[in-house]
């Protein structure tokens, strides 16, 4: 990291501290605090880490007050109109738009990984037919551990890339097998003359009775959804993906990890929940009934889809996500769908309420995902899946970003402890 550009001065009672101030390419500075604890024997407070930095990372920028979304400086509407996904994960992972040749080199490493080691298949076996797909994932994503030793030692720079190159090829494979699996269906495996989003629309779809050809229209939309997912910053999965990966856990271990916490409503299920709520909805007379749920305090309901920790204006990728359901449907000929109805009035109705346009809640990537999902045939507990194999490459090029510096430690935080102070034992007979 840079010098620092200038010194904050703390007073804490009769002491003045002096926090280094260091400034990024672009967006708010940091306050060094490491050295706070040892001079002044305080910690600072920030349960959500509403105000905190936890890295320093040169892969993805967020500006939420203008609602721009920046991999390796490229803004995301261009990367979604121009780019594809497997170009943006070369991005992500190495910094730089590939070359034709480096393009071709990648894809061709991506490709020969994309089989995931036969025995793998007996893991499906042990779970219920109607497990949750996500805990499929969890669990034989971890499992990868098991049967890759030959890329789990983070020290070797070279079982690092292999990693990363397995993670982001096996994890449509896995995501499609947790699919066939839920609904009692073959595996179908990988076709190498597939592109990545139609081989995985491939191995979702696909029966072995009959050829089936995926329709150009879907894979395009699958690509741009994948892409819009593919990473953003150090929200909570990825955050759990870096706090695992400082202590030393293997590569398949920290995504699953990253996968559990994506898993949550307030994150990534959040297109799961999102396409349930306008299901509930499902006409649009009833949108005022939950605009006043979503507003009442005693009411724990929140409008799924809506809202960000970063995000006080558009979320960038909802834009580019509402134009696709747009083309995708009317490409379809369900433009009339009655949820994409509902959910284009839900949010005109939000946007014009106090309440919203007060706390700055705008639709996320999440609000009009899953309307797209759905009308490629995908079921709602799919969503997440999806989410997870797209935010894979987001999740290891910062895991790889923070091994690959030799400065990183443990992620240890502190508390503010609230409860008994030292007391002693009482045996039963005196309680
Ligand atoms: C993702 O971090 C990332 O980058 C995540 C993500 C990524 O790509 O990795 O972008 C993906 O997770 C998108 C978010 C998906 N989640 C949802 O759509 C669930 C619904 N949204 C919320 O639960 C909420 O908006 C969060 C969790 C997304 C953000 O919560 P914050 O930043 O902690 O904000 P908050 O809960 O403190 O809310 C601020 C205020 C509160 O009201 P007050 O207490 O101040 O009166 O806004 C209200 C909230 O009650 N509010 C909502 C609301 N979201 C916030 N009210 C109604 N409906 C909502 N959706």
């Amino acid at each position: 990291m840079a010098e620092p550009t200038r010194t904050a001065k703390l007073t804490i009672d009769d002491k003045v501290i002096d926090l280094p101030i260091y400034s990024g390419t672009i967006g708010p500075d940091v306050l060094d605090i490491r050295k706070l604890y040892a001079q002044s024997d305080m910690f600072t407070y920030d349960p959500g880490f509403t105000s905190t930095a936890a890295c320093d990372s040169a892969i993805t920028y967020i500006d939420g007050d203008k609602g721009e979304l920046l991999h390796r400086g490229y803004p995301i509407d261009q990367l979604a109109e121009k780019s594809h996904y497997l170009e943006v994960c070369y991005l992500l992972l190495y910094g730089e738009l590939p070359t034709l040749v480096q393009m071709k080199d990648f894809e061709g490493r991506i490709t020969r990984h994309t089989m995931v080691h036969e025995q793998m298949h007996n893991f499906f076996r042990g779970f219920r037919r109607d497990a949750h797909p996500m805990a499929t994932m969890v669990g034989v994503v971890g499992a990868l551990s098991a049967f890759y030793h030959d890329s789990t030692d983070i020290n070797d720079p070279w079982q690092r890339e292999v990693a990363a190159i397995r993670l982001i090829a096996k994890l449509p494979t896995i995501a499609a097998m947790a699919y066939k699996y839920s609904i009692g269906q073959p595996f179908v495996y990988p076709k190498n003359s597939l592109d990545y989003a139609a081989n995985f629309l491939h191995m979702c779809f696909a029966v072995p009775c009959e050829d089936y050809v995926v329709n150009p229209i879907l894979a395009k939309a699958m690509d741009r959804i994948m892409t819009l997912h593919a990473d953003h910053e150090q929200n909570a999965s990825t955050s759990t993906v870096r706090l695992a990966g400082s202590s030393g856990a293997n590569p398949f271990a920290c995504i699953a990890a990253g996968i559990a916490c994506l898993w949550g409503p307030a994150h990534g299920g959040a297109n799961q929940a999102c396409l349930e709520m306008l299901r509930e909805i499902g006409t649009v007379d009833r949108i005022p009934e939950y605009i006043r749920k979503a507003k009442d305090k005693d009411d724990p309901f929140r409008l799924m889809g809506f809202g960000h920790r970063v995000y006080k204006n558009f979320d960038p990728r909802a834009k580019v996500m509402k134009e696709s359901a747009d083309e995708v449907l009317g490409l379809l000929g369900v433009e009339n769908n009655p949820t994409l109805q509902v959910a284009k009035e839900l949010e005109r109705i939000a946007l014009e309420d106090d309440y919203f346009v007060s706390k700055k809640l705008y639709p996320n990537v999440d609000f009009y995902s899953g309307i797209i999902l759905d009308a490629m045939g995908f079921p709602t507990s799919m969503f997440t899946p999806i989410f997870a194999l797209s935010r894979t490459v987001g999740w290891i090029s910062q895991w790889k970003e923070m091994i690959g510096d030799p400065t990183q430690k443990i992620g240890r935080p502190r508390q503010l402890y609230t409860g008994s102070a030292f007391r002693n034992y009482v045996d039963t007979h005196h309680r």
